[in-house]
């Protein structure tokens, strides 16, 4: 076995996410054949008791520093995994691709369009700089049977797409605040930009555009404890439904899109459900080793099946086939598409979130916001 190429990273924001890539790199050896494989050299966030868990965790660990652009100065990394706040995306993920350095940004990739439109002028002024957007979920081996299956052109004409991405623990009030809760760190998008990247990604992968909108917003809890004893204004949208249509060749297809941070009993549910005039298909997280499908034709029987599908993951691994796949190898999963892609591979036929993908999701959130904010159908301008 030869010395595998290594792609040198450092961390900006050592919170939840940038936990989950750490712990991905550590079963690396997971993954069968990788073109790559990434390793941690240096973190960095604002709270400094945040790096002892990478320091003391990883021993690649070299630099640690409070401040970002000690990262890009380094001419050691190669790449950037951005995991901080929303409002934070644009002046970062600019300033990491003018310093040519690699980058994973996470969603919503900007607080708002205008951060968006920012981060895809710099990325146009520095083509070779190669930018993911993370969106994990359709890893998971049930979606991407209904990826391909949407893909076969099998279906016939498409008669309803739903996808979501439904959460519930916002529905104690007295869960204590955080910046997710708070419109100027989050953005005005609320759970839409919290969610709705996860939700379009493979709309927006198969084609399915959405035309126009028309979105429901829900505030349901306006105060929040702030964890010091007071009760503070909690500023973002709680849940968003939203109504698209997607025109086709001859016609047009009807598209709900739900991002809710307030449904009951939903811990972290992801699911599509596509139904076709020949074939449908749907795939939820809460069974997470089981996709659907229905074979339809004329005349026959209509009669949906359930297959259990264990570890058939898109980048192989030593899993046996009949085990379960769960939220962490989703995450190693994107990072082997995102690793794979920079190392010149296709990602296996399916890459993560692309910058066109990312700008497209807010081009539908931003007509979404109007449209809930005025109870009106809103087009959608993906010339931004
Ligand atoms: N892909 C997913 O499934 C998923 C899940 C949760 C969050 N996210 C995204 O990840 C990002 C971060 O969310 P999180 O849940 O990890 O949040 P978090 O609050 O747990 O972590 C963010 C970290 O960024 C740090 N930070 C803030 N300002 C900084 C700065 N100027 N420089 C360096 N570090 C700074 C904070 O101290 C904090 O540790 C968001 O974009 C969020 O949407 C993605």
């Amino acid at each position: 076995m030869g010395a595998q190429k290594v792609i040198r990273f450092g961390v900006i924001g050592c919170g939840l996410m940038g936990r989950e890539f750490a712990s991905a790199i550590g079963r690396w050896m997971h993954l069968s054949n990788p073109k790559a494989r990434p390793s941690i050299i240096a973190v960095c966030d604002t709270n400094p008791d945040l790096m002892d868990w990478f320091t003391g965790n990883l021993g690649s660990v070299a630099q640690t520093t409070t401040d970002y652009r000690d990262l890009l100065a380094n001419p050691e990394i190669d790449a950037i995994y951005c995991a901080v706040p929303h409002v934070l995306h644009a002046q970062l993920y600019v300033d990491i691709i003018r310093a040519g350095k690699h980058l994973l940004g996470e969603k919503p990739f900007g607080m708002d369009l205008a951060q968006n439109t920012a981060i895809a002028a710099a990325l146009a002024e520095n083509p070779a700089v190669f930018v993911r957007c993370s969106s994990e979920m359709p890893f998971y081996p049930g979606a991407q049977k209904v990826i391909n299956l949407a893909r076969s052109g099998e279906m016939g004409d498409i008669i309803e797409v739903e996808a979501g991405f439904l959460h519930s623990s916002d529905i104690d009030p007295y869960k204590v605040i955080n910046w997710k809760r708070m419109e100027a760190v989050n953005g005005a998008y609320g759970c839409m930009g919290d969610l709705g990247m996860h939700v379009l990604h493979v709309p927006l992968r198969l084609g399915w555009r959405p035309k126009t909108v028309h979105a429901q917003l829900s505030k349901l809890v306006r105060k929040r404890p702030d964890g010091k004893g007071q009760m503070v204004d909690c500023t973002t949208w709680d849940n968003a439904t939203i109504s698209a249509q997607v025109e086709t060749d001859g016609g047009h297809f009807p598209m709900v899109l739900k991002t809710w941070r307030i449904a009951p009993g939903e811990a972290n549910t992801w699911y599509i459900r596509v139904l076709g005039m020949r074939k449908s298909a749907f795939f939820t997280t809460k069974s997470p080793r089981q996709w659907q499908r229905m074979d339809y034709t004329a005349g026959g029987a209509q009669a949906w099946s359930t297959e259990d599908l264990g570890y058939d993951s898109v980048f192989p691994t030593l899993t046996g086939k009949i085990f379960e796949f769960g939220f962490t190898d989703a995450i190693q999963q994107m990072w082997a598409a995102f690793i794979d892609e920079l190392c010149g591979g296709d990602a296996n036929g399916f890459a993560c979130a692309t910058p066109d993908e990312a700008g497209a999701h807010h081009a539908v959130l931003t007509a979404a916001l109007t449209s809930g904010r005025e109870n009106r159908v809103v087009q959608v301008d993906y010339a931004g």
